[in-house]
């Protein structure tokens, strides 16, 4: 629990202006420090907090306990929120827009509800058939379960693969030609809709439910690395692998691939020692161990340098590079890309580097910042170096299933909006390619030696 304190008035229903502290006394209610004392149990029409970020004016509060804590009245305010971020989090403020949100329905055409409505049938028929065979086998010895299980997932997952697969065609042609606006209340309907279905699948609750604030963290990039299956149930664990196992999900794995070829053939070319890398927004860093192990380099050539915003997705790497053995020498920068923009001096920071990556990161960048952090990437380049970006081509064919039902909405570009962002790079050879897939775009920039 953080003891700060701020500075707060309370106003009582005289008028009277109470000069006070208060600080978090837990999830919902405050601690308070009078000046002067006021009378037992009062209550505040109005707190009105001067945190250091911004004033907040709160709603109705009492004085409980030892008339030293305070409870709110009329709204449910989330107080560590308050006191450690300056930010009114009104836990019934869903409650308010309900109005707003049941009003998105009247904005969903006829020929999406009516796809929606079928979809549940259909799911719903499957989870029942799936839930049975469950119940039965749960009646056996573990072992004889587990074994009818996996027959059950290897002889009916193929019927229910074709089921999706089936319904991500319609769905895609019944949305392909909507605005954005669309798309974002079509999708809130459908996942408002499907979301008993879809928080039975690992991988889709945490698409949707964004534990770390985003969509594409370290554990979903573990998940969708590992395509395995996941849950208890066999209807859990076939929800869980269609997306896993999907084209979109087979490009982030294609990385592994590609990484380690493109940065093996650079480096080959390459008199330098140590040679210099740098993976940007790294993830996991699942594609260091394919270029550590067997990648056909010298990891003692090696200084690599991984950046992300996330610390849980550094420490996760920098277990996965502990599990392999090192480069020769390792450094983790938990920073923004958005920084380098913000702070110049990168280079005198960092240094330069041979082979730079990105991947999964531009997706999520508007074409400005994308341009400018591209930009200055390139000045991190040295001279015979290369830049190399990943970005999902705008024909992604899994971009509805990743939007509707994962929740997770990415910039998708074409190869000219890709090459627009290169424009003015000095002495700069560009070429895009395509992954295995070809769902995904790569961007590479050479420096001049
Ligand atoms: C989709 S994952 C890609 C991870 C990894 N490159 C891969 O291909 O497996 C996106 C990563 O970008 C990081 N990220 C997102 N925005 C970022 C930013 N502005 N600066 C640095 N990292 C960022 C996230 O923390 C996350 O680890």
């Amino acid at each position: 629990m953080s003891n700060t304190e701020v500075p707060a008035e309370l106003h009582d229903d005289a008028g009277r202006v109470w000069a006070a502290h208060v600080s978090a006394a837990s999830g919902l209610s405050l601690r308070v420090r009078f000046a002067e004392q006021p009378p037992p149990r009062t209550t505040f029409p109005r707190l009105i907090v001067k945190h250091p970020a911004r004033t907040l004016t709160l709603s109705g509060c009492r004085l409980v306990g030892e008339d030293d804590q305070l409870v709110f009245v009329d709204d449910v305010y989330d107080c560590h929120v308050l006191i450690d971020q300056g930010r009114l989090k009104n836990l019934l403020g869903f409650f308010n827009e309900l109005p707003l949100v049941l009003a998105q329905r009247t904005e969903v055409t006829e020929g999406f509800r009516g796809f929606v409505a079928d979809l549940i049938y259909d799911l719903t028929v499957y989870k029942k058939f799936f839930d049975e065979q469950d119940r039965t086998f749960s009646k056996e010895a573990p072992h004889v379960g587990v074994a009818a299980q996996e027959i059950l997932l290897r002889r009916a997952g193929p019927e229910f693969f074709r089921f999706l697969d089936a319904n991500l065609d319609k769905l895609a042609a019944l949305v392909r030609e909507f605005t954005p606006e669309q798309h974002e209340r079509h999708g809130y309907y459908f996942r408002q809709q499907l979301w008993p279905f879809i928080i039975g699948s690992a991988i889709m609750e945490r698409t949707n439910l964004k534990p770390r604030g985003y969509a594409g963290d370290a554990t979903m990039m573990q998940m969708i690395y590992d395509n395995r299956y996941e849950g208890v149930w066999a209807f859990n664990k076939l929800m869980h692998k269609h997306p896993v196992q999907s084209i979109a999900a087979e490009a982030v794995r294609s990385r592994r691939v590609l990484l380690p070829r493109l940065l093996k053939a650079h480096l080959d070319s390459s008199d330098a020692r140590p040679y210099r890398v740098l993976s940007v927004a790294c993830g996991p860093a699942r594609e260091l161990e394919d270029i550590l192990v067997g990648g056909g380099v010298d990891p003692q050539r090696l200084d690599v340098t991984l950046l992300d915003q996330d610390d849980e997705a550094l420490a996760v790497a920098r277990s996965t590079i502990e599990r392999v053995g090192g480069p020769r020498k390792l450094s983790l920068v938990n920073d923004s890309v958005r920084t380098l923009l913000r702070r110049k001096g990168a280079v005198e920071r960092w240094g330069q580097f041979e082979f730079i990556y990105s991947m999964g990161l531009f997706d999520y960048l508007t074409p400005p910042v994308a341009k400018a952090v591209l930009a200055r990437l390139y000045e991190l380049v040295a001279p015979g170096g290369a830049l190399v970006v990943g970005n999902y081509h705008q024909k992604n064919p899994g971009r509805f299933y990743m939007a509707y039902w994962c929740d997770w909405v990415l910039y998708y570009r074409t190869e000219e909006e890709m090459l627009a962002l290169t424009t003015g790079l000095p002495e700069a050879r560009v070429t895009v390619g395509y992954d295995a897939t070809g769902c995904q775009m790569i961007l590479r920039v050479e420096r001049a030696a």
